[in-house]
């Protein structure tokens, strides 16, 4: 039977996490890393195996003791994570690319692909990776970092911030309107790169530090190496899902810009109107649900449709702890 998740944290202050038992390590041939530096960190010093292949429980626990994730915003996306890129029937998800390592895969259509797999959670106009279309997702890319670095040096004096978040997401997605046709920016990928812009302030400014100021080499030891500066303390506050929607607030507010894709050819981006805004959190659960899980198992039966719906009930959980009022999606038959 699947265990449940994880709870949260009993004391959620600050503390040092880059602890002698969990030494930074880098990866070697046979580690499976991948697009987000949040997780490849915390492979890298064994929070979660550093193999790379985990249990969605061990990313709650380890979201939550290495960064400080709430347990609400920890369990939504470990369980979104899983549901589209794990292996229900295994409870084995990869943190990069596919591999025989998560066992056996369920029939087509669903991927089992890993966290590299494009369109179900991972996405275009990231900050340190390229677009799918226009080459590798997951892999630290200099070039886009110095972006990153240039837009911290005009609007941050030189740290990242809010203040340059509002201005690199508005950019990013400037970019990938001009330079990639297919660029695909509806559910989920619409609330994932917005979050994703606020974590490295969420995450990775030490817990002591209460400016709200990233600096660039802390940024790049996170985002290219994937590892936490020596003596570095987790945040000293969860970031829960109200946290998380606040923090993409500021940045929809200063750029506002609604989900959508270009139709093929570059600087064609459109609304869809179909897809939910960050007004209905609600909306965006119950469409990940309905519109990116569904159509991965259409008919799944016995053993898998019940590893779904629980599943579909751990992701539910999260906006349950978050209070976000939300009606369950029924269970799949
Ligand atoms: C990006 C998964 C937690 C930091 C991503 C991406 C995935 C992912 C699939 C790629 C999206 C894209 O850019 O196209 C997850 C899952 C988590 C989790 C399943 C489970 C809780 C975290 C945490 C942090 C983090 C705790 C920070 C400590 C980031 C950042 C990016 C990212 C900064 C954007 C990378 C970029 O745009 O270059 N994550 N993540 N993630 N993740 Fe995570
Ligand atoms: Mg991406």
């Amino acid at each position: 039977d699947l265990p449940s998740p994880p709870g949260p944290l009993s004391d959620t202050s600050a503390k040092l996490v880059n602890v002698p038992s969990h030494p930074y390590i880098a990866p070697g041939p046979n580690d499976i890393r991948g697009p987000c530096p949040g997780l490849n960190t915390l492979a890298n010093h064994g929070y979660i195996p550093r193999h790379g292949i985990v249990t969605p429980g061990q990313i709650v626990e380890a979201v939550q003791e290495g960064f400080n994730m709430g347990n609400d915003f920890a369990r939504f996306l470990a369980y979104a994570a899983h549901l589209v890129d794990g292996n229900l029937l295994t409870n084995l998800i990869s943190i990069g690319g596919k591999t025989p390592e998560t066992g056996p895969d369920p029939p087509a259509p669903a991927i089992v692909g890993g966290l590299n797999t494009h369109r179900v959670f991972e996405g275009d106009a990231s900050h340190t990776r390229v677009d799918t279309f226009l080459g590798d997702n997951h892999s630290f890319n200099e070039t886009l970092f110095q972006k990153l670095v240039s837009f911290s040096n005009k609007f941050g004096n030189g740290f990242y911030n809010f203040a340059v978040a509002k201005e690199f997401r508005f950019q990013l997605i400037q970019d990938s309107i001009a330079a990639n046709s297919q660029f695909l920016f509806t559910l989920p990928r619409y609330f994932s790169a917005y979050s994703e812009s606020c974590f490295p302030i969420f995450f990775w400014i030490d817990g002591r530090n209460p400016t709200g100021n990233l600096e660039l080499d802390v940024a790049r030891s996170f985002f290219e190496t994937a590892r936490f500066p020596n003596g570095f303390f987790r945040a000293n506050t969860p970031t829960t899902l109200k946290r998380i929607l606040g923090g993409i607030d500021v940045l929809y507010n200063a750029h506002p810009v609604g989900p959508g894709a270009n139709n093929g050819t570059v600087n064609s981006y459109a609304v869809d109107p179909t897809s939910p805004t960050f007004a209905d959190f609600c909306g965006i659960y119950a469409g990940f649900v309905t519109h990116i899980v569904r159509p991965l198992y259409p008919d799944a039966q016995g053993p898998l449709l019940d590893a779904l719906n629980k599943n579909l009930d751990f992701l539910y959980s999260a906006t349950v702890i978050g209070n976000m009022g939300c009606t369950q999606v029924p269970h799949f038959t």
